[in-house]
């Protein structure tokens, strides 16, 4: 058990290396904004309190949070990242007798399990500052560790640095522990007499460890881990990081994956066992995979469930539904949000479907478009079916019942009610109610004229 701890995330820079009009931290990974995945990392850790330091855009960041018990700390203007935690000082105060966990906002690969040994490490040596450092192959970006002496540790940033001392490969993750009351004795010690002009956390590494103060170097060995995103291309290379670690833990649980490098899949996703990943798959927001299904070559689904056996065919689009067991869709099959599609039912090529209930074992196989409609079951909805469910005005209900034959070519026009086991003749116009077991048929009889074609060419 580690001692409790108050944690606290630096996300008011704006990130101008990522050269847009959102900051940094509210960028995306897979679907969760950066600082939201860094927060709910820590969280895990059950910190007493997590604070924000805010700047840019706070409201967009706080809206990011609902509900959470997170106490958002304002620095105006953003004069450097020890600026940052001097905003936080006054809160901090309360608390002097607890440590600190201080983390920058832009290292969303950071897991639970690489920051938990940094807090034991401190809590069992009794540090007044314990910081994270990895061994890099390109640390690039990073500021390097340079030994003064065997206790004294000064962090030169990469701006600041001299050649020689950018060969250093020890560089400073940007992850520290404090006891809070050294670190609000320290923090009026650092000035800001350095490149960019700003007040730096990490002089506070040479304050409290010239001071005679224990400092404590934390080397993790999850240097995979240690992805600081400056920039988008950094965040593409953080993004495919983490969609792997996704990817390679589902994998271990029972979900196949032929080409992992090529399925993307956001964060909330969920899997069931022995479901089948073809490759070019596309699974968002908080979507639902159920067990044995199968998902072929380009099927896009959003914020839509999946019962188990689920077959979704190629080039499918489903957003928003919910698709029980035994269900095939597509291929191209596009499910627009609101629909319910039930056990056994088949919606098929070049079907539109969008806020309708679809019955057990129904089926809509070619070229129709079925929109706030209620199907029954064992309906079939025959090839290039319309439901009109747009006056111009409103949209107005279609309800089919159990059993009903919808001949090919049909259109019906709502609102409008298909009784039990009914019958259109095929390429109707349906505009009034159909009794149930009736044939409703609407088209012109077939007439001909003998000879019509001859008589034509002769003219
Ligand atoms: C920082 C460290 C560097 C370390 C690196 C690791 C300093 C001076 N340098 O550099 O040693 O190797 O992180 O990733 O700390 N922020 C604020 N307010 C500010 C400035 C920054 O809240 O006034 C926040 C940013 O939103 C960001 C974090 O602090 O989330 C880090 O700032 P950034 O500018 O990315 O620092 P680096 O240059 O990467
Ligand atoms: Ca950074």
């Amino acid at each position: 058990m580690t001692k409790q701890f108050h944690a606290l995330v630096l996300a008011a820079g704006k990130g101008t290396r990522f050269k847009s009009e959102k900051i940094k931290v509210l960028h995306t990974l897979m679907g969760k904004p950066m600082l939201k995945i860094v927060v709910d990392s820590i969280s895990r850790l059950k910190p007493k309190m997590t604070h924000l330091i805010v700047g840019y855009q706070k409201e967009a960041l706080m809206e990011e949070f609902p509900g959470e018990e997170i106490s958002f700390i304002t620095q105006k203007p953003q004069l450097g990242t020890a600026h940052a935690v001097m905003a936080a000082s006054k809160t901090l105060s309360k608390y002097k007798g607890d440590d600190v966990l201080i983390m920058n906002g832009d290292l969303p690969l950071i897991s639970p399990q690489t920051l938990r040994p940094l807090l034991k490490q401190h809590q069992r040596q009794g540090n007044a500052l314990t910081f994270m450092s990895a061994e890099m192959a390109d640390p690039y970006g990073f500021g390097r560790l340079v030994y003064l002496d065997k206790n004294r540790i000064r962090i030169i940033e990469e701006k600041d640095a001299t050649p020689e001392q950018r060969k250093i490969k020890k560089g400073n993750v940007g992850i520290y522990v404090f006891k809070i009351k050294d670190l609000i004795a320290a923090l009026p010690k650092i000035s800001n007499k350095n490149i960019k002009g700003e007040y730096y956390l990490t002089d506070i590494i040479e304050i409290l460890s010239s001071s005679g103060k224990k400092v404590g170097v934390h080397q993790t060995k999850y240097v995979r881990e240690i992805v600081g995103v400056n920039d988008r291309f950094e965040l593409a290379k953080a993004v495919k990081a983490l969609r792997m670690r996704k990817i390679e833990s589902m994998a271990l649980k029972g979900v196949t994956f032929y080409d992992p490098a090529s399925t993307w899949i956001d964060f909330n996703v969920k899997i069931g066992r022995d479901t089948v990943i073809y490759p070019f798959v596309v699974l968002e927001g908080n979507s639902v995979i159920g067990k044995e299904c199968t998902i072929y070559p380009g099927a896009h689904i959003i914020n839509s469930s999946l019962g188990s056996g689920v077959k979704i065919l190629s080039s499918t689009m489903i957003e928003g539904s919910r698709i029980a067991d035994k269900t095939q869709i597509g291929p191209f099959t596009h499910l627009r949000p609101g629909n319910i599609i039930k056990t056994g039912a088949k919606v098929g090529n070049f079907v539109e479907m969008k806020n309708t209930v679809f019955g057990n074992r129904s089926k809509a196989g070619h070229l129709s478009y079925v929109g706030d409609s209620q199907v029954g079951k064992d309906v079939n909805i025959g090839a290039g079916t319309i439901t009109c469910n747009y006056d111009g005005v409103k949209k107005n209900k279609t309800i089919i019942d159990d059993k009903v034959f919808v001949g090919s070519g049909s259109q019906l026009v709502a609102p409008v009610k298909v009784g039990k086991g009914a019958y259109i003749g095929a390429g109707s116009t349906i505009t009034k109610d159909v009794s149930s077991e009736a044939l409703a048929i609407t088209r012109t009889k077939q007439k001909e004229i003998e000879g019509w074609v001859r008589k034509k060419k002769k003219k």
